[in-house]
């Protein structure tokens, strides 16, 4: 795969922000044989042809096919799913690079049409045909409750502790748990209602490039897609969606105002996909619902760009990197209508808006920006998010040990 260089990069104290990297090539090809060295020592024409490759590398990353694959091995896709159509979910599976481990999480329905069942079924037959490993569990399954509260994770149960909140959040921090417990490093986030499976596939290839650059060990990938197709009669290639760029404007806002100098760094704000080492991951606070990946931006700068305490004396040192990644595949998932677009602005904003950072001409805009979408009525703040706190400050151990022991019962490939 060939993607942009890094070529601008804005420092929020310790947390370095890439600007939008593009996709070049998806397939760049076989790996150069010779190094500029050994070629020149060969003969000179070997050597023009080196020295050209060696400008490349001025602006252009090539990452090797073994590269890649390197990293998918020590790779987790959580795949968070709630009542999607089967055929959704089942393109999405195909899409996943052989060397992850899947790992779904389902808070499907369990009523008369057993939407989980089916999901395990669909998952458990591709595992067996593709030979593969995967793990799949229900968010609200009695025992999963069990191995949080003797974690002391209770933040994500509901209130009479029993079970597991609803929401995606919730489910993507069962799925980075479950990844531990894999012992995977790296752990990424892919939506079960995305429509094309090429799309999953150089998703996941990205996440890959993006760790294989990071000096960092603290790492995070969000995706940009390069289309937002919209179906209006005809199809029309949009890029920015008007959630996404609203989100944007504000988090650039909060970052001009304290650091004195106008940026629009921010391009992936809402990115639901995206990835993280598990480093990073576990002293990452998670906010439930929609506000989640806003969040995930929010408490980096909060904890780690000097102008609070900072929360990790190590990460602050080795740095956080975000890269950003613009994908060539179009995104295009299932249209889910206005209200839930207000529903994610609002919670989105919220994050921001409930952030210690965040000024006052900050907040004004986004109370403009939500009465405009008429995702709050005049008068009304947004909601402060539900936060929960980093996998870090609870009994990770615990929770694996609990469900090291009944990991075969979620395995969808047995033996
Ligand atoms: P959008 O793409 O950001 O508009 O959000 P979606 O509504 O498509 O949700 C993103 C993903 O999360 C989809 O794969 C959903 O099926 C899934 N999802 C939504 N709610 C829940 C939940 O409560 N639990 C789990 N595990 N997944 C959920
Ligand atoms: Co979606």
């Amino acid at each position: 795969m060939r993607i942009e260089k890094q070529r601008y990069t804005e420092r929020f104290g310790s947390v370095k922000i890439n600007d939008v990297q593009k996709v070049l090539e998806l397939d760049s090809g076989m790996r150069a044989r010779l190094t500029l060295k050994e070629a020149i020592a060969l003969d000179k024409i070997a050597g023009r042809r080196a020295k050209l490759a060696l400008k490349e590398a001025i602006a252009v990353d090539k990452i090797e096919e073994g590269v890649i694959k390197d990293y998918e091995k020590k790779m987790a896709i959580v795949i968070p799913i709630k009542n999607e159509k089967l055929q959704l979910f089942e393109g999405v599976i195909s899409g996943v690079p052989h060397e992850c481990l899947i790992i779904v999480v389902s808070n499907s329905e369990r009523k008369e049409a057993d939407r989980f069942e089916m999901e395990r079924d669909t998952l458990e037959q591709f595992c067996r045909f593709a030979q593969r490993q995967a793990l799949i569990m229900h968010q609200k399954n009695p025992a999963l409750a069990l191995a949080l509260a003797q974690a002391g994770y209770t933040d994500l149960l509901d209130e009479v502790g029993e079970t597991v909140r609803d929401g995606k959040s919730e489910g993507m921090v069962i799925g980075l748990l479950m990844a531990m417990l894999a012992r995977k490093e790296y752990v990424g986030f892919v939506d079960a209602d995305n429509y094309f499976p090429g799309a999953v596939w150089e998703y996941v290839k990205c996440y890959a490039a993006g760790f294989s650059i990071s000096r960092s060990p603290y790492a995070m990938v969000r995706i940009l897609w390069r289309y937002k197709p919209k179906l209006s009669g005809q199809i029309y290639f949009k890029k920015w969606g008007r959630v996404s760029g609203t989100t944007n404007k504000c988090f650039n806002s909060l970052i001009s105002a304290k650091t004195g100098f106008e940026t629009d760094i921010i391009k992936t704000a809402n990115a639901g996909e995206h990835a993280m080492s598990v480093r990073l991951a576990e002293i990452l606070p998670f906010a439930s619902g929609y506000a989640v990946e806003p969040q995930e931006l929010v408490s980096l700068f909060e904890d780690f760009s000097g102008v609070l305490p900072t929360a990790n004396q190590r990460a602050a040192r080795d740095g956080i990197e975000i890269f950003q990644i613009e994908s060539r595949n179009p995104h295009f998932h299932e249209e889910r209508g206005t209200a839930h677009l207000r529903e994610m602005l609002l919670q989105g904003l919220g994050t921001v808006y409930h952030s210690l950072l965040c000024d006052e001409e900050t907040k004004r805009m986004i109370i403009r920006e939500l009465l405009a979408q008429r995702a709050l009525k005049r008068g009304e703040e947004p909601a402060k998010p539900n936060i929960n706190r980093p996998p870090q400050k609870v009994n990770i151990k615990s929770f694996i040990d609990f469900m090291a022991e009944r990991v075969d019962s979620y395995s969808a490939l047995k033996g």
